[in-house]
């Protein structure tokens, strides 16, 4: 008897933390079946926090509401390819109604992990050359989204205006980004087309960028670098090198002029993801679907110009770019 007693209560005890075991999941999971949406977050640069502030804002303003209407379950895989896998597969198993990747590698990771659930790409910079749709126009898929594909050509043209004697450009870039392969292309052939020489120097992780900035800072009048995740997690270890050789860095993006850069026409972040948010929004509502709807664009750069670095480079920007940006 006092065995069996003591088996009661040792039972007791057992559902007494089956029932706050419980209880603990379900706070973690919010409200019991609301529909899943899975944000997968590359890593952590101020672009991409950005982006992600906005597709919450726009799923907001539609009616999307974490813990309301439906449940957000916010992955970063701090910049890692096995937590991009597994956290795609945590989406899959919790059968998400949709994933949102933001940036290229978070995408790609996502596509890999389901073919029927749709993904909305966020800030994805050329999702046919990431092998993510068939046809930017016609996805095709399960897979569309935004592209944050930058305006090179009029990024090189603002170099041309505040550096008239500028000849040889620096292009630096992560080779393990799809997303930056494709826009180093590009611009290799603009800055060639306008008569620069180039000195492309690529990094295959943030542990490289020390030394290969040092040494490509030494060779060239500026550097241009694309929106390329790995540099934008270490931009202030290029600012740092590029500064010590008194030479100017033209980032394809807002946020990386903001952090050291000098000068970009850029898209903007906050508008990248509010329109992802938009997109994610209408497939949602059952409006649309991925298959049919193009991928899509932001269609106008703004100047940034950082005139505190220009004065510590002792840089002077043209009249007529100041005067464009006061009226954009
Ligand atoms: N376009 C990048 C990609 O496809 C993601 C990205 C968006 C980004 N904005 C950025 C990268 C700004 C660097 C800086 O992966």
């Amino acid at each position: 008897m006092k065995k069996m007693m003591g088996f009661i209560g040792l039972l007791s005890i057992v559902l007494t933390f089956a029932f706050f075991k419980e209880k603990g999941d379900s706070m973690e999971n919010k409200i019991e079946g609301l529909p899943v949406v899975g944000i997968l977050q590359l890593t952590s640069h101020p672009a991409l926090d950005i982006i992600y502030e906005g597709i919450v804002d726009a799923l907001n303003d539609e009616g999307f509401v974490d813990g309301e209407t439906i449940e957000i379950d916010f992955q970063n895989a701090q910049g890692d390819q096995s937590n991009l896998n597994s956290m795609s597969t945590r989406f899959v198993n919790k059968n998400a109604s949709l994933m949102i990747g933001i940036a290229t590698p978070s995408a790609q990771a996502l596509a890999n992990s389901s073919k029927e659930i749709p993904i909305i790409l966020g800030a994805v910079t050329d999702p046919k050359g990431a092998g993510l749709v068939k046809n930017n126009e016609k996805p095709g898929g399960n897979i569309t989204g935004v592209s944050d594909l930058t305006p090179i050509k009029e990024q090189f043209n603002l170099i041309k205006q505040i550096l008239p004697n500028a000849k040889n450009i620096g292009i630096l870039y992560s080779s393990s980004e799809d997303n930056s392969i494709v826009q180093a292309k590009q611009a290799i052939e603009i800055a060639e087309s306008m008569g620069y020489e180039t000195t492309v120097s690529t990094v295959s992780s943030t542990n490289d960028v020390s030394q290969v900035s040092s040494s490509l800072v030494n060779q060239v009048d500026a550097v241009w670098v694309p929106t390329d995740n790995t540099i934008a997690s270490a931009m202030s270890t290029l600012v740092a090198a590029a500064d010590e050789n008194n030479i100017p860095v033209f980032p394809a993006v807002d946020t990386m002029v903001e952090e050291g850069g000098l000068a970009t026409v850029g898209l903007n972040q906050y508008e990248l993801g509010i329109l992802t948010g938009k997109m994610a929004a209408t497939v949602l509502k059952g409006e649309n679907k991925p298959q049919t709807m193009p991928i899509q664009y932001l269609q106008k750069g703004e100047i940034i110009i950082n005139l505190e670095k220009a004065t510590e480079l002792g840089i002077a920007i043209p009249e007529n770019i100041l005067e464009k940006i006061k009226n954009q």
